[in-house]
């Protein structure tokens, strides 16, 4: 049980929160709505009939007036006739001609069925109705022995046997005779018929002029079969107003639980006498002798309903006065009442619906665009903004959102910049590794091939200059135009070259500690070149010199960077073998930390493939050349802490560019700061 509710419960929660909201408020609604429905009718029902019952109830207290009217109509009748004279006469007298004369006129004139007069002792002298009919004792009569006995006149409402109506006229024994019609809820009797009459009766006195007895005068009407009691209540109660073709009001007299006078009318629209009454109301007003209203089902329709008991003279209860009004109207009156009740809340319900579904479109459409801007956020549209532009909490919520995004825009944006910074850092780095393991491995080559080369040059420096020397002895001795002359010139001439080398390898290999001193870079360089101008091969390229006279004094070794200076120069010539132009210009760099010197031909220029080799010793794409001259030129700067650089374009030009640190006059110490560092 438990667990279905939970499960319930978690179908609930996983529902669309507008769904949620409308099932929400529908229940509450609607249970609400059963709730005040069940009660309102109630209530409404209780209200409308208790307002009916009380009008009912009202209605019985008309009808008893208009028995009680009926009762003392013949109630005057009877005492005026009796204190008539020619009454008194002809009683005195047993003149039944003239009885029969005065009362059958008045019976007549009253429309009495009963009209009689007794003699003193109760024995009758003469009946109206059935003038043939007298001498019997009337003393029995409770009516009768006790205007006797009190000398009063005396109303009340009587049931008389079938054997006395028939005294009184066989006809009234014909109308009081009824056989019972079968009625399901009513309390079963042993007789299938009723042959006694129920009479309005009034008896009186008819005295002497002494005030004696002398007999009495009694009149009455039967009320089985006779509507003008009945029939005179719903005119003046109900007006004979009519619902839907039926009568509202209906009023009942009983005899006992039988209607003998009614307007209640059956399925064939004629009055239902012969009917009896339900048990309940028996119970109640026959049996304990109780007003009964409430609902009853009368012949074939609900009714509301007042009972009440008639009593004789005695003070039993012989039959019933009753009054009904059709309980449709009421009925139809709640269920309309009702039924705008109804429909009035129904379309507050539908109106509650219409506001609840605007109210949760305004929470739930803001929360899906912020939804779709969350997605869009994940996959990376920082520049989405969610639009919601009211002031309540949603709107807060989605400024601080839209701020959100914002922040995170630029924290990305921060983070972008930072990787590229890095990248561009790691790149740097990576080329300056690259650059010093390039230096690290041409170092490393030149050392070791440094001391191969001292090795070899020194074991063949010596023969050498003998070969040279003795050539030499053999030259002066012999005559210029001797046989070998030319051939010993050759052997001098190549052995002279190979002592160049010898001696350019030795330079190379010995690594000897530069001798440092301050130096004006501008005036070496102008000494180098003014050794170069005198050389034959320059005569068809120009040099032009762009420098920089503010230079500070660099610290070298003078005769070394001179040399470099002149392998830069010669080869730039030598790469220009039809003429050019070399510029050498010097400056000190942005910093103000190095000096930069820069030889720049428009010679053959280099192929690509060359440029890493350069530096190599023999390398060299000359016939003649040693490819000693740029591997000396990279020791003695890499001794000065330098850098040296070469750009080439073949067809173009070359420019190398040496690279010195300015050190700084009043430092002591001979070392300065490596560029590549
Ligand atoms: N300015 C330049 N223009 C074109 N090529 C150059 C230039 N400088 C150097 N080279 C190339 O670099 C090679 C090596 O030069 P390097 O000075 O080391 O040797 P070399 O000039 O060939 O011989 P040597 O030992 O006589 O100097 C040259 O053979 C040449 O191919
Ligand atoms: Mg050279």
């Amino acid at each position: 049980m438990r667990l279905l509710f939970r499960k319930t419960l978690k179908k609930f929660l996983d529902l669309p929160l507008r769904v949620k909201f409308i099932l929400s408020f529908l229940v509450v609604i609607s249970f609400g709505g059963v709730v005040s429905l069940f009660f309102g009718t109630r209530l409404e029902h209780r209200t409308i009939f208790s307002l009916a019952q009380a009008k009912v109830k009202h209605d019985l207290a008309s009808a008893w007036m208009v028995y009680n009217e009926k009762l003392n109509d013949i109630r005057d009748i009877v005492r005026l006739n009796a204190t008539r004279d020619s009454i008194q006469k002809a009683l005195l007298a047993r003149d039944r001609e003239v009885l029969s004369r005065q009362l059958g006129r008045v019976q007549r004139e009253f429309s009495l069925d009963v009209l009689s007069i007794t003699d003193e002792a109760g024995t009758v002298v003469f009946r109206a109705s059935r003038p043939e009919s007298f001498g019997d004792d009337l003393s029995w009569d409770p009516l009768v022995s006790r205007v006797i006995k009190k000398s009063e006149v005396i109303t009340a409402t009587e049931v008389v046997p079938r054997e006395e109506l028939i005294k009184e006229g066989q006809d009234l024994a014909e109308r009081a005779y009824l056989e019972f019609v079968p009625t399901p809820k009513a309390v079963p009797r042993p007789e299938d018929r009723e042959e006694d009459g129920m009479m309005l009766k009034a008896a009186s006195p008819v005295l002497d002029d002494d005030g004696r007895v002398l007999g009495v005068l009694y009149g009455g009407i039967l009320l089985n079969r006779n509507y003008d009691i009945v029939d005179r209540v719903k005119d003046i109660v109900y007006k004979g107003e009519k619902y839907k073709e039926k009568e509202i009001g209906t009023v009942t007299i009983f005899q006992n639980d039988l209607r003998i006078s009614t307007n209640v009318t059956d399925e064939a629209g004629r009055r239902a006498i012969g009917t009896r009454v339900s048990r309940e109301v028996y119970e109640a007003v026959l049996v304990q002798g109780q007003p009964w209203i409430g609902r009853a089902f009368v012949v074939n329709h609900w009714y509301i309903t007042a009972y009440e008991p008639i009593r004789n003279s005695a003070g039993d209860i012989i039959g019933m006065l009753y009054v009904g009004m059709l309980e449709k109207p009421y009925i139809d009156l709640r269920n309309n009442v009702m039924l705008t009740f109804t429909g009035i809340a129904g379309l507050c319900v539908v109106i509650l619906l219409v506001i609840l579904s605007v109210i949760t479109s305004s929470i739930i459409n803001p929360l899906q665009r912020m939804v779709l801007a969350t997605r869009k956020i994940a996959q990376g549209d920082l520049n989405h903004k969610v639009g919601i532009d009211v002031k309540d909490e949603i709107g807060k919520l989605a400024q601080s959102f839209n701020q959100m995004t914002e922040n995170l825009k630029a924290a990305n944006e921060n983070l972008v910049q930072w990787g590229k910074t890095l990248e561009r850092r790691v790149e740097e780095r990576t080329k300056e590794l690259r650059e010093m393991q390039d230096y690290l491995i041409q170092s490393e080559k030149l050392a070791s091939l440094g001391k191969m080369a001292a090795g070899v040059a020194h074991e063949i420096n010596n023969p050498l200059t003998s070969i040279l020397i003795n050539t030499h002895l053999m030259l002066e001795k012999l005559d210029k135009k001797e046989d070998f002359y030319e051939n010993l010139s050759l052997i001098a001439e190549e052995t002279s070259r190979c002592t160049q080398i010898v001696k350019g390898l030795l330079e190379f290999a010995r690594q000897s500690p530069p001798q440092k001193a301050f130096t004006d870079i501008n005036s070496l360089i102008e000494r180098t070149t003014q050794l170069l101008e005198n050389q034959a091969s320059f005569q068809n390229i120009r040099i032009v010199k762009d420098l920089d006279r503010s230079l500070p004094p660099l610290k070298l070794d003078r005769s070394k960077i001179q040399q470099v200076f002149w392998n830069l120069m010669l080869n730039a010539c030598e790469a220009m073998p039809r003429g050019g132009q070399l510029l050498i210009s010097d400056k000190l760099s942005a910093d103000g930390k190095y000096v930069e010197i820069r030889f720049i031909d428009n010679g053959v220029g280099i192929p690509k493939e060359h440029l890493h080799r350069l530096f190599d010793p023999f390398f060299t794409t000359k016939s003649s050349g040693a490819g000693l001259g740029l591997a000396v030129s990279y020791g003695i700067i890499e001794q000065h802490q330098g850098k040296i650089e070469v750009k080439s374009e073949p067809g173009q030009g070359t420019v190398f560019t040496l690279i010195f640190p300015v050190e700084d006059k009043s430092d002591p110490s001979d070392k300065g700061g490596n560029p590549h560092a």
